[in-house]
């Protein structure tokens, strides 16, 4: 009779436990507790013999069902504690459908890009090939295969950053001329937009910039074909009422050579600081290539001729959308940068 009341006692101690455990975890030191291994209601089976034989059975009967009886309210407990528990994580986990989102800032291609496109797509549009060649450069390919012999005080004008005697950063993009035409026969119709370097520093002349290089050559081409497409390319991108000017130039690779200014959009042409006070800003060299260049890369001058420019796509940009300082175009600004998503440059 006493393991009777031993067993009953320790059974209403456990369902209590069971009870008052208020999470899982808590649940779990109980079972642990009464039916683990070394648990309470499990020690009174060690119990047993201690007992008689005819006590024996019974007992051990009497333990199991208090066992399963304990399981059973443990059970219940623990399927209460789950539901709660989850129900508690869910509420802390609601995410709030009606709140607005944040919106996250968005980029936009940067002017100069936008201006490359466009440039690029005006002169594809009239059936040229974009071509390209590498930034740092050697001698020959920058210099003297266009015509420009070392000590030559032409050099003197692109002055740039060398790495030694042969190679440097190349300060035009009309490298890509020759190596163009030392690879194909004529006709060659191309532009070679990219990256080109000098020291220069002011309002108007940065360290980096970038050129579009064109050449055209083939049967009978003349400086009137020039003049024709640079004139084209000028109202396709400024405007059907841009003025253009052709100032008579030297380069020691074009022979007649040519800058073109285009009437400056910042004071409208009556001078300002961007165009030092000229109405004009010059935005490329150009002329037709010297017959001792296409020799150079095995072409007949006698057959065939050609004309070739070289634009500073800056300025461009400078004069499409009046920007007064070149420098605002390399400090990345981001004030600065996104006033351009709204002139139709697409979002990226
Ligand atoms: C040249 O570089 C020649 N290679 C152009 C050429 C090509 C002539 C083919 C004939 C035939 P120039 O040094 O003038 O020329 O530069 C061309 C254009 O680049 C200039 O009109 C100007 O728009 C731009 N430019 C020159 N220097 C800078 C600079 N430091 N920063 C920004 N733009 C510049
Ligand atoms: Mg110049």
């Amino acid at each position: 009779m006493e393991f009777r009341v031993k067993v009953d006692e320790t059974t209403e101690q456990a369902v209590e436990a069971c009870r008052q455990a208020s999470s899982t975890k808590e649940l779990e030191q109980v079972r642990v507790q009464y039916l683990g291994k070394k648990g309470e209601l499990t020690g009174l089976l060690r119990g047993l013999g201690q007992l008689s034989a005819e006590e024996r059975p019974l007992a051990g009967k009497m333990v199991n069902d208090a066992k399963t009886a304990v399981e059973d309210v443990l059970k219940a407990r623990q399927q209460e504690l789950r539901d709660a528990e989850q129900d508690q994580r869910l509420a802390a986990e609601t995410i709030d459908i009606s709140l607005p989102g944040r919106p996250r800032p968005q980029g936009t291609l940067h002017p100069i890009t936008m201006v490359l496109d466009e440039i690029k797509d005006i002169f594809v549009g009239m059936g040229y090939q974009v071509a390209e060649g590498p930034e740092i450069e050697n001698d020959y390919y920058n210099f003297e295969a266009l015509n420009v012999p070392k000590d030559h005080p032409a050099r003197d004008m692109q002055d740039t950053f060398y790495f030694n005697e042969n190679f440097l950063l190349r300060s035009q993009t009309s490298p890509v001329q020759i190596r163009t035409m030392e690879r194909q026969d004529p006709p060659v119709r191309i532009i070679a937009p990219g990256k080109v370097y000098r020291s220069d520093s002011d309002v108007t002349h940065s360290p980096m910039f970038h050129q579009v290089e064109g050449l055209l050559v083939d049967h009978n081409i003349t400086f009137a074909d020039l003049k024709g497409t640079l004139q084209l390319f000028a109202q396709k991108m400024f405007g059907v009422h841009t003025k253009t000017r052709f100032r008579a130039s030297y380069f020691p690779f074009t022979e007649p050579s040519a800058e073109v200014d285009v009437s400056c959009i910042m004071c409208g042409g009556s001078g300002c600081r961007v165009c030092s006070n000229s109405g004009w800003l010059e935005i490329l060299g150009s002329g037709m290539v010297d017959p001792r260049v296409l020799t150079k890369v095995g072409y007949d001058p006698a057959a065939v001729s050609g004309f070739a420019f070289g634009m500073g796509v800056e300025r461009v940009a400078m004069l499409k959308y009046g920007i007064h300082d070149i420098r605002l175009l390399f400090d990345n600004d981001v004030r600065f940068l996104n006033q351009f998503a709204a002139k139709g440059g697409c979002q990226v």
